[in-house]
C-alpha cells in the first residue's frame, strides 16, 4: 500500500503541484473529462510517477465518494489537490456555483472525513475572491458553515442576487476561502491541514479561454499595469503549494495565499483601481 494523492482537476495547475509532492505515492487523478485525466496520467507515468485516471465530477457527491473509494483501494488518502473548476467564460452561472462553490465544499467535507493523520490538502481558489467588497460577518459565516446540501439555497446565491458569471465565480472563490477555514478546524481534529491558494492569471487552457473571451482586453490591461507585468505560471503556483504541503508548512492551516503578481494590490491602490 502507498500513501494516496487525490488530484481533482487534471489541468496545468493540478499537474504542476502533483509533480512536486506526488513521487513515490499513488496519484489518483479525477476529472470530469476522462481524456484530461488520462492525458495527465500518461504524461506523469511516462516521467516515473504512478497515476490512475478516474472519471470524476466534483459537483456530484456520489462521484466524489467513488473517487475516494477508488483511492482507498491503494492506501490511505494522505493528500488532496483540488484544481478542478470552471471559469466565468466557460460556464453559465448555475454551473459555476455547482462546481466551484458547492463541489469544492463537498470535496473538502468528504475528504476531511477520511484524510490520514498528518495529511494535507490544498484547493485552488482565485484572486477573484479578493476583488469584491467585504460581504460582512453574517454572509461570511453562512458561506463558511452552512451544511453543504443547503449552500446553494442561500439567499445571497439566488439568481436575482447574482449579476453575471464573473460575480458567480467571485462568490464561489470567496466561499472557498471561508470553507477552507471552517474545514481546517475539522481536518485539524484528524491531525491534518488544509489551505487554499488564490492565483492571479496563470497561463493554462482555462486562462486562454479568458484571454480570448469577452474579458480579453481586461486581462491585457491587467498585465500592463500589475507590478509583475505578466501572467504567472503553474509552476509558480506549485512553489507555494509545495511549501504548504511539506513539513515546512506544518504551522500553516486554514489560510489563503494570494499569488497574483501584485494585481490585487494594484486594483486597490494602484493603476488597476476601478475609476467609478
Ligand atoms: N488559470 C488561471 O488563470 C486561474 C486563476 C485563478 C484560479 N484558477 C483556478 O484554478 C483551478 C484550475 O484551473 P486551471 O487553470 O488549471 O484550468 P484547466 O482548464 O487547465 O483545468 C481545470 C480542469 O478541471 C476540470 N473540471 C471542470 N469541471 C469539473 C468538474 N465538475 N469535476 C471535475 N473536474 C472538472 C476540467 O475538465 C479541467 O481538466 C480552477 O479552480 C480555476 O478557477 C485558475
Amino acid at each position: 500500500m502507498k500513501d494516496v494523492v487525490l488530484l481533482t482537476g487534471a489541468g496545468q495547475i493540478g499537474m504542476a503541484i502533483a509533480r512536486r509532492i506526488g513521487y513515490g505515492k499513488k496519484i489518483v487523478v479525477g476529472d470530469k473529462k476522462i481524456e484530461n485525466a488520462e492525458a495527465i496520467s500518461k504524461t506523469m507515468n511516462d516521467a516515473g510517477f504512478d497515476c490512475e485516471a478516474i472519471e470524476t465530477d466534483i459537483s456530484s457527491r456520489d462521484s466524489i465518494l467513488n473517487l475516494i473509494g477508488e483511492g482507498q483501494k491503494f492506501g490511505e488518502i494522505a493528500y488532496l489537490i483540488n484544481s478542478a473548476g470552471v471559469s466565468p467564460s466557460q460556464a453559465p452561472i448555475e454551473a459555476i456555483l455547482k462546481v466551484d462553490l458547492y463541489g469544492t465544499a463537498v470535496l473538502l467535507e468528504e475528504v476531511g472525513k477520511v484524510i490520514k493523520s498528518g495529511g494535507v490538502g490544498v484547493t485552488i481558489s482565485s484572486q477573484s475572491g479578493h476583488r469584491m467588497p467585504q460581504l460582512g460577518n453574517e454572509i461570511d459565516e453562512q458561506l463558511a458553515t452552512t451544511p453543504t446540501e443547503d449552500l446553494l439555497k442561500l439567499e445571497v446565491l439566488q439568481p436575482e442576487n447574482i449579476r453575471d458569471t464573473l460575480h458567480a465565480y467571485q462568490m464561489a472563490k470567496r466561499c472557498n476561502e471561508k470553507r477552507v477555514m471552517y474545514e481546517a478546524v475539522k481536518w485539524g481534529e484528524r491531525g491534518a491541514r488544509l489551505n487554499s491558494i488564490s492565483p492571479g492569471i496563470i497561463v493554462t487552457p482555462l486562462a486562454m479561454d479568458e484571454f480570448n473571451g469577452i474579458r480579453g482586453d481586461f486581462y491585457k490591461n491587467m498585465f500592463a499595469k500589475c507590478p509583475a507585468h505578466r501572467p504567472g505560471t503553474a509552476d509558480e503556483v506549485a512553489n507555494v503549494a509545495e511549501l504548504l504541503m511539506s513539513d515546512k508548512g506544518a504551522f500553516i492551516t486554514g489560510a489563503d495565499f494570494l499569488i497574483d503578481g501584485g494585481a490585487t494590490a494594484a486594483y486597490y491602490y494602484g493603476e488597476l483601481k476601478p475609476t467609478k
